[in-house]
């Protein structure tokens, strides 16, 4: 298996630590110097700096103060800790925004937004990009060649549209790019329907309203924010062009195309802030943690990435305020360790003394000392680490991949039908099908309809009603050469505009890789009722039934209740090649889906880390040349026993040795080692 080189430079073991805020505390030294005492006992070793310190580096236009930072730098130069710097554009200062009002946004009513709060800057404004370039370039230059300086974190969680001209303008420029001419515009907007055709790109606007429209500005989006990412970056890059640079992402946010801002970043570093007190069922928090890493591994094919932020206790914002049970904080943090995160960081280090975010988590809380219940959670997850170290770099063995695709979760957003969000649940219905594998201890990558489809066994397409230019074509490939398929209902409707396939679905030449015909979507109102009969059971299906022909494939269940259906196939398989490509036209529960997924799956040869019959426990490995480490987890608030594979394995916690089996206590996990 591939092994992988440190994320950040110069670091070879687990990173542990978090944002650390130190220009709070200038006026108050000795409790600087506290956090560097509690921060060796915490076992943290890496901290993420500078992300909001714009007017502390900067107090008056073009003067600077370095001197806090340069102390700051060096003392934990002092330590050994690694810096993992900010350029601060995450948040103005507010003379930048007096001086220059074009820098704040315009929101989508046309109304210039005042200085306030942050995340709210014009990516397209001349001024701002100076402004950060110069401030960006101080930085670098200053700390190019100091030994704290591990990685650049540029921004902050980027996100939000602005709606000025300049950004309008960039929008007619980008699709002037994308088309060519308006003609090619407007026939891939369908902009015949109700009277949309552009004569002239002047008109085009945010507010068109044709669903390729809408879509295209929801691009765009993504286009600008890369553009910018890479004006920071390269800034940086004059001066330091082997530090690596990251962006800090939110998980499965509506907002980005996060595969295509991965493309800007050399490795890929998540906040993950898991609704502990929003949802009582663990397992479905747990899993869902497991797919965002699944595909943040995957975004850089299988390289360990890094979670930025999560919270050491509860979070601000989340409704509730309900702190993590024992041991769920370790459970949380190793479930990204166990699918490829080689480091786990906290927001925040220290509580801030006022403003917005004093009541949010943190590992030293106002008391300032670490006799806190978070602080021993955080220094014993410190010393697990320490013993950890040689996971670094390790991969994790993946045959099997779940599509999770942007542009299709925004083509769900965007068709008017067949049936309303609150009915299409694109992202939780991704998220079951996951779950269904997961369940199962299957390993899993989390890709995109353009990631290379060809190192999987088995590859699953969840309602991918958009077909992007070539991927039916790759779908076929991979079945051809004996791939497994699984494709669901509300899938190959349309084209990368929008546009629906003639001829039939599913589209692109997908009629022929499943043997089938989609006649027609149906769906199931909350009054009806629609089953399935699969070997001799009858399976509940909701929301969607499709009314499908046979065109080659074999039916493997019928539809059975309502007259309208009764009969037509609801599963079906399709040899194509030297594989397999199977069709759900209707939506069934998770305990079907995963007694399915899971016998295809081990038709497709693939090895589960631990036998499913571990009911509550989830599994996940990681390799690196002879050594293996395994990661338990148990989701359940009971005690459960772990059967074990074969062999002996050490518990690196405490160096014991165990074999055969294993007892998790209530939320336990824990990682052993072959
Ligand atoms: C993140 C943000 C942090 C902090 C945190 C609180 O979204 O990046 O700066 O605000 O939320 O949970």
């Amino acid at each position: 298996m591939e092994t992988y080189g440190p994320i950040i430079r110069n670091a070879t073991e687990i990173l542990h630590g978090g944002d650390y805020n130190p220009d709070q505390w200038l006026e108050t030294p000795e409790i600087i110097d506290r956090d560097f005492e509690l921060m060796e006992k915490s076992g943290c070793n890496t901290f993420s700096v500078g992300i909001f310190s714009w007017t502390m580096l900067e107090p008056a236009p073009g003067k600077y103060q370095f001197d806090w930072l340069d102390r700051i730098m060096d003392r934990m130069a002092e330590h050994n800790f690694h810096v993992i710097l900010a350029t601060p554009s995450g948040a103005k200062p507010a003379w930048l925004a007096t001086a220059y009002p074009e820098v704040c946004r315009v929101d989508e009513h046309g109304l210039r937004q005042p200085y306030a709060d942050r995340h709210n800057h014009c990516w397209s404004s001349p001024v701002y990009r100076e402004k950060v370039r110069e401030i960006n370039s101080k930085l670098a230059e200053r700390y190019a060649h100091h030994p704290a300086l591990s990685a650049w974190h540029i921004s902050n969680e980027y996100n939000g549209k602005c709606f000025c001209e300049l950004c309008q303008e960039r929008f007619r420029v980008w699709l002037r790019e994308r088309y060519g001419t308006l003609e090619n515009l407007n026939r891939a907007w369908w902009n015949t329907f109700w009277s949309h055709l552009h004569t002239d790109w002047a008109e085009i606007t945010p507010w068109g309203g044709s669903e390729g429209n809408s879509l295209d500005w929801k691009r765009f989006a993504t286009f600008q924010c890369c553009d910018f990412m890479k004006f920071e970056a390269d800034a940086l890059r004059v001066y330091t062009p082997e530090i690596p640079v990251t962006t800090n992402m939110m998980g499965f946010f509506d907002g980005l195309d996060y595969w295509r801002v991965a493309e800007v970043c050399d490795f890929i570093s998540d906040d993950v802030y898991p609704g502990w007190g929003i949802d009582p069922d663990v397992r479905r928090i747990l899993s869902e943690c497991a797919m965002r890493h699944d595909m943040h591994r995957a975004m850089k094919n299988g390289k360990p990435f890094l979670i930025m932020e999560s919270a050491p206790s509860a979070t601000n914002w989340q409704p509730g305020h309900r702190l993590k049970r024992p041991n769920q904080h370790k459970l949380e943090e190793l479930c990204a360790v166990g699918h490829g995160a080689d480091g786990t960081l906290y927001f925040q280090w220290r509580k801030s003394r006022g403003n917005l975010e004093k009541f949010h988590g943190a590992v030293v809380d106002h008391v300032g000392t670490e006799e806190t219940r978070v602080f021993r959670d955080v220094a014993e997850l410190g010393a697990l680490y320490r013993k950890c170290n040689d996971i670094c770099g390790s991969a994790t063995p993946v045959q099997a991949a779940v599509v999770w695709d942007w542009e299709c979760f925004w083509a769900h957003q965007f068709d008017q039908g067949p049936g309303k969000e609150d009915q299409k649940k694109y992202c939780e219905t991704v998220q079951t099908f996951y779950r269904a594998l997961w369940t199962r201890n299957f390993p899993l990558d989390v890709i995109e309809s353009l990631s290379d489809f060809s190192k999987y066994r088995l590859l699953i397409c969840p309602m991918l009603i958009m077909l992007k230019p070539g991927v039916a074509e790759r779908l076929k490939a991979f079945v051809a050469a004996g791939g497994t398929l699984v494709m669901s209902y509300l899938s190959g409707y349309e084209d990368e505009n929008t546009n629906c396939f003639l001829g039939g679905w599913p589209g692109d030449g997908l009629m022929e890789l499943f043997g089938i015909w989609n006649e027609e979507p149906g769906g199931i109102p909350a009054f009806d009722r629609q089953w399935l009969r699969y070997e001799g059971r009858e399976i509940e299906v909701v929301d969607y039934a499709e009314r499908i022909h046979l065109r080659g494939a074999e039916a493997l269940a019928e539809f059975t209740s309502d007259p309208l259906y009764e009969g037509m196939p609801a599963i079906t398989v399709n040899r194509f090649g030297a594989g397999k490509a199977y069709y759900l036209a209707g939506r069934t529960g998770e305990e079907f889906l995963s007694e399915f997924l899971g016998k295809l799956a081990l038709e497709a040869g693939l090895e589960p880390v631990i036998p499913a019959e571990n009911p509550g426990i989830s599994a996940s490995v990681r390799r690196k040349g002879e050594e293996e480490f395994l990661f338990l987890f148990n989701y359940t608030a009971e005690e459960r026993q772990v059967r074990l594979p074969a062999g002996n394995f050490t518990v690196l916690a405490n160096g014991s040795c165990c074999s055969g089996t294993l007892t998790l206590p209530p939320f336990g996990s824990e990682i052993l080692k072959k």
